[in-house]
């Protein structure tokens, strides 16, 4: 059976992490059809549209997309086209699994962790007031009002919603993941100390659903401690569910605990679409020059090879991937012990070591 995937590469490194993993996707039997889009700086430059309505149709027709990372323009007014495209197409959570593989360069033994994010709430949702416009007046003297206190005129304002809706399916994608992944314990991530009415909304709902899964083991742990809990014993850690913001923090603590952001997978699902992403950005420092981790992106097609019931393959691939990493010879720099290391390989060359693993007789 071959597969209709919609095949965004994005900017900055994403066209070359995009084109390892499509090569090694392939090399794992699994077919394809690709349906390339084009999103990102360049796409800005040619039709003023950073994700053309063609690419957002493409997804909507084939449900299931591989994507690079696109850029935010800084200081054009543009939102992130990320965050739209997670709300467009309800992708309500984000799978980041954090596992660390042997061989890998970090200070710890044992990390076998997964973030689970809201990716439609929170401060992400776009409603924001800038200082001095009209808008913050009015909020500002309509709080000030309602809640018989002072704020400076000076402020700009971003709105926190957290929907009971929004917590409950999150919560339960959480418990679901884990029952289906023989996991034991799911951690609900909060501020509720703080903020009652958003947070503390995400924990009662998060008790409530608790209650429907007797066989796993619910934990709470306030935000701050989470992180130094990470940092500390990242090994007493299963699944973890969290809002959108602390979901995207702590997404890139647990990608430093397995080795950095180039080896940090990601999939935004939600109950129509499904969109496989790295946990990193378009990495401008490194663009172009054959020197990105492709890891992330590649482990995000292992992702979307179990998404499409793909075992076999994905198994496959993983192996051939914990194989490189062992190895650690045909590794990019940022896995190497000493990152001037002149031995490390390129891009290309690791997506070819992959490929060469797969194809090693067992
Ligand atoms: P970033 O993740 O692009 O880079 C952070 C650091 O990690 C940089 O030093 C970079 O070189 C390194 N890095 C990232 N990926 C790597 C890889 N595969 N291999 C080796 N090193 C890697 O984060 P930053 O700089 O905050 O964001 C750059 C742009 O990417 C921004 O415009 C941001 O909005 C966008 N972005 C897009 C995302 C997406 O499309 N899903 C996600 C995160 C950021």
């Amino acid at each position: 059976m071959s597969y209709a995937v919609t095949l965004i590469p994005g900017d900055g490194i994403g066209p070359e992490v995009a084109e390892a993993a499509r090569r090694v996707l392939e090399a794992t039997g699994a077919e394809f059809e690709w349906d390339v889009q084009n999103a990102g700086s360049e796409e800005l430059a040619r039709s003023g549209e950073l994700l053309p309505a063609a690419a957002l149709a493409s997804i909507r027709r084939n449900r299931v997309a591989l994507k690079g990372p696109i850029t935010t323009p800084v200081g054009t007014g543009f939102r992130s086209i990320n965050v739209s495209l997670r709300q467009q197409l309800d992708l309500y959570a984000c799978f980041r699994p954090c596992r660390l593989y042997k061989g890998v360069r970090t200070r710890f033994d044992k990390v076998d962790l997964v973030v689970v994010r809201e990716n439609t709430e929170d401060l992400y949702s776009g409603i924001e007031f800038e200082k001095g416009s009209t808008e913050a007046l009015i909020e500002v003297a309509l709080i000030e009002k309602i809640k018989n206190i002072k704020i400076r005129d000076d402020v700009g304002i971003s709105i926190k919603p957290i929907s009971e809706f929004g917590s409950r399916r999150i919560v339960q994608a959480a418990f679901e993941y884990a029952r289906a992944n023989n996991r034991h314990k799911v951690t609900a991530v909060h501020k509720a100390n703080i903020m009652k009415f958003t947070d503390g909304l995400f924990l009662r709902v998060a008790r409530e659903v608790a209650q429907n899964y007797p066989d796993i083991k619910f934990q709470e742990v306030i935000v701050d401690n989470m992180c130094m809990q990470l940092v500390q014993y990242p090994e007493d850690y299963d699944v973890l569910v969290l809002t959108n913001l602390y979901g995207d923090i702590v997404s890139d603590l647990g990608a430093g605990l397995i080795g950095g952001l180039g080896m940090a997978p990601g999939a935004n699902i939600g109950d129509e679409y499904a969109v496989f992403e790295a946990t990193h950005g378009s990495a401008p420092d490194i663009a172009g020059q054959n020197k990105a981790n492709p890891l992330g992106m590649i482990l995000s097609g292992v992702m979307m090879l179990r998404y499409l019931k793909e075992f076999d393959a994905a198994n496959r691939l993983e192996h051939a991937i914990e194989g490189v990493i062992e190895e650690g010879t045909d590794v990019t720099a940022d896995m190497k012990v000493d990152r001037k290391d002149p031995t490390a390989v390129g891009t290309r060359e690791e997506a070819d070591a992959i490929i060469r693993h797969l194809q090693a007789p067992v």
